[in-house]
This record gives C-alpha cells, structure tokens and sequence, in this order.
C-alpha cells in the first residue's frame, strides 16, 4: 500500500536543471470520464503517472469499461452498454469521480454516485452541479449518501446560471449537455484551462460547442459523439509547483511543455517576489538569486490566482522579506496545513479565509505530515529551504497529483529519499 511511506528531505540544495511536464491531473480525469460519452476506444496522451489517475481507470473499469495503461498512453474502451452507479468504496478514494454523474446520466439517462463528501481542504458542495442537471429535465434527489438522477425522457438544453464559476459544476453540465436534446447555456461557466481542453476534445467528438474559454458557453445537442485521440493539456499547477519551487530555493529551472500563458498572474508574482521569469520555446524558465520579497495573493478563479498553488504561495512567503497578506477565496479548510509549516518556524496567522504571513530568514527541519496534494506539496518545498532534516508523511496524498515527485527532485539536484513510514497507522 503506497500510502506508508514519507519522504526525508535534507535541506539546502538549490533547485537547479530540466523538468518536462506531463498533463494536468485535472483534465485527464475529466477527459476519462467524457469518454463515456462515445462508445469505441478513446485514446489519451501525455497522462500523467499517478494515483488519481489510476482510481480513475478502476472506476471506468466498474462501469463496464476497458482501461489500459502503455507510457503516458491510456486507451479506454467503452462498451455499448455502461453501468450506470458508482459506489462509494470508489468515490471515497477520489472526490472528483462526481464528474461521472453528468455523463452518466446523459448515456444511460440514469445515474447514481456516491457523494463524496467533505475533506481536509473544504466543504465541497454540489447544489450547482445537482441544480444545472434538474434544469436539464432530471429528476434528482440525495438519499443514504447517494445522488440519484433519472432521465427517462433525455436531457433536455436549458439556460443555467451558476452562482460561482464552478469548475466541477462547469465540467459536469458541459459533458450532459453534449448529449441533451437542444441548446444548453452555461453562464458564468468556469474558464480553467483544463475546461478549455475538455471542450476541444469534445469539439473534435463532435460537439458542437460555443464559447470555449469564456464564461458563456453555449451546447448544441445532441452530438453523435466518436472516440478521439487526444493530448491532455500540460499541468498548470505540477509547473507552477516547480517555478515556486526554483523561486524559494534561489534555483534555476527550466520547464518543459508548460504554458507560461495558463500562469500569467502565477509568473508575474514570481517576478514581484524577485525571480527572474524567461519564456522558452517549449516552456519557460524561472531563476532567482536573491532572498524573495513579499508578495501578497488572492485567490480567484481563472485566470485569477490559482488555489491549488496557495500552499506553495505560503511557504515562499514563510520565507520572504517582508510580511504577506494570503486570501483564500475558493476552499475554507485551505489553511490547514499551515500548523504544519509552523513546525519547521513558520510564522503565519490565519484568521478566516486570510492569512498573514511575516517572512523570516529561514525555517529548521523537522517531520510533518500531508494532508493533501497541495499541502504536501507545499511542505516540501518548505522542507528544502529548512536547516536540517525534514520528513514529510502521508507521501500518497502527493502520489495523487505528482508523478514521482522524489525522483523528479533529485533530478534537480536536491536531497530527498522515499522511504516506509515505520510510525504509519
Ligand atoms: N462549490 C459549491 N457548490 C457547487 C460546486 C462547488 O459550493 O455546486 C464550492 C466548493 O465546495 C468549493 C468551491 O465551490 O468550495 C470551488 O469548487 P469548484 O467546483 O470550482 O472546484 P472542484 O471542481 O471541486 C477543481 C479541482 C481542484 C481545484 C478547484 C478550483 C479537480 C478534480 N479539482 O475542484 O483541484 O482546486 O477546481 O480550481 O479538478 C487539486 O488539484 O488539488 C484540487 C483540489
């Protein structure tokens, strides 16, 4: 079970050399999930090697589906007929399989997932996703632990205005809608740009879609929909991770299929914080050689601040001259992982959704615990710039959205080992 292991990071090292990035974790999950949509083999490129992407692929299989892994390839063939419910055993492990529900529904004009529930970043809400769904025509309701949905008749295109630019309501709409009967309006849609990618594949499906990569979007339905082969778009917040990274480190990193354009406000604080930031053919390239400056973030959706490089935002602050000011506006328990960092000397106060952040010339070692993707990731970095030995548990949390995280590390030059987790529960 990977889930027993931590990571000994010792502190000091510059990050310094090449990452290529494969695609983003947050689109290839989603991408999986349109193949539903087709019957025939969809064939993706550029997945990334993790865990998220592998529950994934357990979660098509139940459903009826075959998955198979070669490389960075995953071909998915999906049958005539799918099974329409997903149970929690599965959805427990990956809180983002409720993007199932929107294609589930629209191909078998039935579906039932299991609630995810809430985790250690946030509530997790769903009334946008289940109200944009009955505007469609489906009779949906939540009971013991399950949103059950029924449209006997099909979906039918409706005008839906979402309360907040959801990402996943956005995603599970624009997927039913591809197969509903008429024209679907999703306004103030989400414009990440793994929604971005979701909707050209499904253009090149056969969708016929409106707006892509703006805040209205607009479905023509029902597509014939075919299998496609498709590239997933590069990992937005996996290159972030690493350009903070250089930052904070006083590094020099050059990344590789990265789209400096789907970072802009990301690269624009880097270079307030004092990081020097190149655009390259293929990427760009970050380096830094002073202590950084402060830098104060909120975060937004697209293409405002990303939250999902928030922690790694706090670390660099940890560290910088100055004092910052961190507002998280999208998931309320964002700031969790913050009594983490204050083990290795972080001085961060958090009150609400803000958090003041008054740098200090450098942290000390010590073992900390993940608690999510992104907060283990943030650790990480912090456990590179400390005095000293870190250790960083609960390394399955970074399994899920870093492919090999500890090798890609030590191709930067830094000193990191995975090892079993002797005190695991
Ligand atoms: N929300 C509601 N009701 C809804 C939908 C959302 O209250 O119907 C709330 C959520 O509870 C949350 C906020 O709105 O507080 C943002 O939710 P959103 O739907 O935009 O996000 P998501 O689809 O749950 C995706 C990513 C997250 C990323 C966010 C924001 C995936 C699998 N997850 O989540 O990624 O932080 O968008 O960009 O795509 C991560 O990769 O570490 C991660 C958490």
């Amino acid at each position: 079970m990977p889930g027993v292991e931590r990571l000994r990071i010792q502190g000091g090292a510059r990050l310094v050399g090449e990452v290529t990035v494969t695609g983003a974790k947050n689109s290839v999950l989603k991408l999986m999930a349109a193949a539903l949509l087709a019957r025939g083999r969809t064939v993706l490129h550029d997945v990334p090697d993790i865990l998220d992407v592998r529950y994934m692929g357990e979660l098509l299989e139940r459903l009826g589906c075959g998955v198979e892994s070669r490389g960075g390839t995953l071909v998915i063939d999906v049958p005539d007929e799918v099974d329409y419910a997903a149970d929690y055993t599965l959805v427990r492990r990956l809180r983002a399989s409720i993007i199932v529900l929107g294609p589930l529904l629209a191909r078998c004009r039935r579906a039932q997932v299991a609630l995810p529930g809430g985790d250690s970043i946030g509530s997790r809400g769903l009334g946008m996703h289940v109200a944009g769904l009955a505007k469609m025509g489906a009779d949906i309701r939540v009971e013991h632990g399950y949103v059950i949905a029924e449209a006997p008749g099909g979906l039918r295109g409706n005008e839906i205005l979402l309360d907040f630019p959801s990402v996943g309501a956005t995603e599970n709409l624009l997927l039913a809608a591809t197969l509903a009967e008429g024209t679907t309006i999703i306004d103030n849609a989400a414009r990440e740009p793994e929604i971005v990618d979701i909707a050209e594949m499904l253009s090149r499906m056969g969708a016929k879609i409106g707006g892509i990569g703006t805040s209205t979007l607009e479905i023509e339905g029902p597509a014939s929909l075919s299998p496609v082969e498709h590239t997933v778009v590069p990992d937005r917040v996996v290159a972030g991770t690493w350009a903070i990274g250089a930052t904070v480190t006083g590094g020099d990193v050059r990344l590789r299929n990265a789209r400096a354009d789907h970072l802009s406000i990301v690269l624009e604080k880097l270079t307030k914080a004092g990081a020097d930031v190149e655009t390259t053919h293929d990427g760009f390239a970050v380096r830094m050689d002073r202590r950084p400056r402060a830098v104060d973030i909120v975060t937004l959706p697209y293409p405002g601040f990303p939250t999902d490089l928030q922690p790694m935002m706090v670390t660099l602050a940890a560290v910088s001259e100055g004092t910052s000011m961190v507002t998280e506006n999208l998931f309320d328990g964002r700031f969790r992982f913050v009594q983490e960092l204050a083990r290795l000397g972080a001085d961060v106060e958090t009150d609400g959704h803000h958090a003041v952040v008054r740098g200090r010339p450098t942290l000390s070692g010590a073992p900390v615990e993940a608690t999510d993707i992104r907060a283990g990731a943030a650790l990480v970095l912090a456990g590179l710039v400390a005095e000293g030995e870190t250790v960083v548990s609960g390394v399955h949390h970074i399994d899920r959205g870093y492919p090999d995280m500890a090798g890609v590390l030590r191709g930067l030059g830094a000193h990191v080992e995975r090892e079993p987790d002797d005190f695991a529960k």
